[in-house]
């Protein structure tokens, strides 16, 4: 095993492991962000720099720093590497920049954007970004592209994370859309447009960081904070059928995959599952979905019903025994 210090935390990992792995696995606030990583997709990660961090000591047999921040998410662990990521502030800074490159040509969309309230670039902006852009070129336009009755693909929001491209590579039978160009000009396409349709290509919705690939027979119809994430799951021969429907009272407005707290799927599902069972007598609903992170669709969640409830039972008991009630007790945060 290998010991690794991430700010100031030590763990032991298996060689091989990378410092993002090392991490999570101590989780908390000393995890790096990720953008473009994602543990189910082979060959991820490596293209945002989002992860970065300092290695301080890269080794206990060599000690000297990593002249440059390295993506955590790519770099394995050595034996005694001492690695800085909240503690550094140039690291943040670092980081700072990364974030304004990611956003120098993004839109300011999150008002009518349907990734809004569980958009990684959202959170990253919201912990890292700046208030003003200091970038005054005119920024990218694409030509709009068709890319089926399923996924709309909105290409000014998208950061080239290829993330759906692994999506396509590796679950479905026959890629028809990738990286077209490069630089400035990169984007996503399709050749001669032919629509992305098969099995399992809604899960690029699902893998995209950001509102560039949303889900059509969703699009627009209710803010993600309004609807009620539920674990529901049904027979299918095409994936394992467990899956999260969102729902607006009894209605189901959208089915995903369902995501850990990394905000990774680890079981894929497929667009029959997806697109085509929005009816509620074709699942077996099991309960509330806990949201594993920090995210604003815990509000109106059941579960903070139940919390608030218990809140309130118990500071109506301090009041009964004539005690004053205890406003800091009332933690509802998830
Ligand atoms: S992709 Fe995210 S950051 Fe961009 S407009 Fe949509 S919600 Fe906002
Ligand atoms: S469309 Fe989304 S998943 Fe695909 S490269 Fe762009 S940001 Fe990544
Ligand atoms: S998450 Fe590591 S480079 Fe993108």
């Amino acid at each position: 095993m290998f010991k690794v210090t991430i700010d100031g935390i030590e763990t032991e990992v298996e060689p091989g492991t990378t410092i993002l792995q090392a991490a999570r696995k101590i989780g908390g606030e000393i995890v790096p962000p990720t953008m473009c990583y994602y543990s189910s997709l082979e060959g991820s990660g490596g293209y945002c720099r989002t992860c970065i961090v300092k290695v301080s000591a890269g080794s206990a047999k060599d000690p000297r720093p990593m002249p440059k921040p390295v993506a955590s998410c790519r770099t394995p662990v050595q034996d005694g590497m001492v690695v800085q990521n909240i503690t550094s502030p140039e690291l943040l800074e670092a980081r700072a920049g990364v974030v304004e490159f990611l956003l120098i040509n993004h839109p300011l969309d999150c008002p009518v954007c349907d990734q809004a309230g569980e958009c990684d670039l959202q959170n990253l902006g919201f912990a890292h970004g700046k208030e003003e852009s200091r970038y005054d070129f005119p920024r990218r336009v694409f030509e709009k592209k068709d890319i089926g009755n399923k996924i709309q693909l909105h290409m000014t929001r998208c950061i080239l994370c290829y993330r759906c491209v692994k999506v396509a590579d590796q679950l479905t039978p026959g890629r028809v859309h990738g990286v077209m160009n490069r630089g400035d000009v990169a984007e996503i396409s399709t050749y001669i447009e032919q629509a992305v349709d098969n099995d399992m290509s809604g899960n690029m919705i699902d893998v995209c960081p950001v509102g560039a690939l949303t889900d059509k027979t969703f699009r627009f119809k209710s803010r993600v904070w309004f609807v009620n994430p539920t674990d529901a799951h049904r027979n299918c021969t095409k994936c394992s059928g467990n899956v999260v429907l969102w729902f607006h009272g009894t209605e189901i407005y959208r089915v995903s995959a369902r995501k850990n707290e990394w905000n990774e799927v680890k079981e894929f599902i497929c667009n029959d599952c997806r697109f085509e069972n929005k009816k509620i007598e074709n699942w077996v609903v099991e309960g509330p979905r806990k949201i594993e992170r920090k995210s604003v669709i815990s509000q109106n969640h059941y579960e903070q019903y139940n919390q608030l409830k218990a809140q309130i039972e118990k500071q109506r008991a301090r009041l009964a025994n004539g005690e004053t009630p205890d406003i800091g007790d009332i933690s509802l945060r998830t």
